[in-house]
């Protein structure tokens, strides 16, 4: 086959660092002559980048393998892959299944083209390695972001966190940080190239850490760095750590305009009790203290989390500690969840999934049920006041009106003004809203 008429599909699941995954791998194929495609049916390697965090994430990605089995099917020749963490962590499970050619880890992605050349009929590949250096450092993402204005760069691979319910330290392995050079330089790319975001991932930033030749850079100290890239970037991050956010980091953010005032900050659970059993080393108390500090010196900060519902042993007085605390800290918007049990987690190995499957649902009901009141009320507060919007591009909606984030994170739409075109900064007062956008009108500047 001639190589520059290769094409390779990519479906991206699970979290953001999949979607900077995926722009890694379409980089690495690019080099062996692949370009990308949208359409499956057209198609010589299909991937399915995959998610484990929870069951139904992986039940997702089964119904998928058969879809892409039909296309494999349809258009011979073509191969079928699956990479990511559902890759790691079932391995040659899914090469049983006859229907996938290759399998592949998230730290074996340098090795797709060797990969992908070795594959015969009766002979699929896999590399599943874990690697204890491997951040694709070197690596030039392809964006595939369509609007060409907001950019993922992973700083860090891997948790060393035991969080008890969390399959990733077993699927993404041990916690390593990437090069701060490499890092500014990417954000220096991508500024020069017209984009005016950058989103910092890891599952942990606030462990951020790399030391060579007596330098020594901790994530605020990154942060700075890439702030000072320009003061028309605006630099994003997630995910914090409740036990490892500092007060250097906060203070960074509240002294650099670019950074933008939002963060995530999964709680996961109300009490103390559970969030002890959850490993996550911190408490309640320690949880509000840190929302206090942020708030204290920055009071126009987003606040966003994750809660799980129903994890192992959680009684109805666990629960209602969650309702509280997410009452006492008013988030702007959280990701919501029904425990998953993972296997080979350590509560998966530790302690029985005990909450009934109608009590966990109940549950995550009413804390959905709770988090809607308290959005509509964040963003009701936030009439009258002025946010300065980064411009996307036309609303969904109705394209004579414009869609942008505020600093805090909040999506606003507004009427199209001359003048506001994607890249561009524009002031907006707020008007009126809903439970997840602001709507506003433009101040014209003087
Ligand atoms: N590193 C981030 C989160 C990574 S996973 C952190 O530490 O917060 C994203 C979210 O998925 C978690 O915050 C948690 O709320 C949820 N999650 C993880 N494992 C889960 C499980 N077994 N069942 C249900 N939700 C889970
Ligand atoms: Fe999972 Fe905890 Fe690591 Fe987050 S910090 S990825 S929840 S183990
Ligand atoms: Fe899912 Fe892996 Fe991300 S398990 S949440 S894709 S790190």
């Amino acid at each position: 086959m001639e190589t520059s008429s290769k094409k390779i599909y990519i479906e991206t699941y699970g979290c953001q660092m999949n979607v900077n995954d995926s722009e890694v791998i379409f980089s690495i194929m690019a080099d062996e002559g692949f370009s990308r495609t949208e359409d499956i049916s057209e198609a010589d390697l299909i991937l399915a980048n995959t998610c484990s965090v929870r069951d139904n994430a992986e039940q997702r990605i089964w119904g998928r393998i058969e879809v892409f089995n039909q296309a494999r099917k349809q258009h011979p020749g073509a191969l079928v892959g699956i990479v990511g963490c559902m890759a790691e962590r079932l391995k040659d499970k899914l090469l049983d299944t006859g229907k996938v050619d290759l399998v592949v880890g998230p730290d074996a992605y340098r090795r797709l083209p060797e990969l992908v050349r070795a594959i015969r009929p009766d002979s699929p590949q896999i590399d599943v390695l874990l690697s204890r250096d491997e951040t694709y450092a070197d690596i030039k993402p392809l964006r595939t972001d369509r609007n060409g204005l907001s950019a993922f760069i992973s700083i860090m691979r891997g948790c060393d966190n035991v969080c008890s319910y969390c399959v990733v330290p077993y699927t993404r392995g041990a916690e390593r940080s990437r090069d701060p050079h490499s890092i500014v330089r990417e954000a220096c790319d991508v500024f020069s190239r017209g984009y005016r975001e950058v989103t910092l991932l890891g599952q942990n930033v606030d462990s951020y850490l790399w030391k060579a030749e007596g330098e020594s850079v901790n994530f605020a100290e990154l942060l700075r760095r890439v702030a000072s890239v320009s003061p028309q970037l605006r630099v994003r991050f997630a995910t914090s750590h409740p036990k490892d956010i500092s007060d250097e980091v906060i203070k960074v953010m509240a002294e650099t305009p670019n950074i933008c005032r939002h963060i995530h900050l999964p709680v996961q659970s109300g009490s103390s009790r559970m969030l002890e059993k959850m490993r996550r080393k911190y408490d309640r108390e320690w949880y509000l203290e840190r929302v206090r500090r942020i708030r204290e010196a920055m009071p126009d900060c987003g606040l966003t989390t994750d809660v799980i519902a129903g994890f192992c042993s959680e009684t109805e007085e666990d629960h209602l500690q969650t309702l509280s605390l997410m009452k006492e800290v008013g988030f702007d918007w959280a990701f919501m969840f029904a425990y998953s049990e993972r296997p080979g987690t350590l509560a998966a190995r530790q302690y029985p999934d005990d909450v009934p499957q109608e009590v966990k649902s109940r549950r995550l009901s009413e804390i959905i049920e709770l988090q809607n009141g308290i959005s509509l009320e964040r963003y009701r507060a936030q009439i009258g006041k002025r946010h300065t919007v980064l411009v996307e591009g036309p609303s969904k909606r109705d394209p004579s009106w414009l869609c942008g984030r505020a600093s805090n994170n909040m999506m606003c739409v507004f009427p199209a003004a001359e003048g506001l075109s994607p890249g561009v900064y524009a002031d907006i007062e707020v008007t009126d809203c809903t439970s997840a956008t602001l709507i506003g009108k433009t101040l014209l500047s003087l």
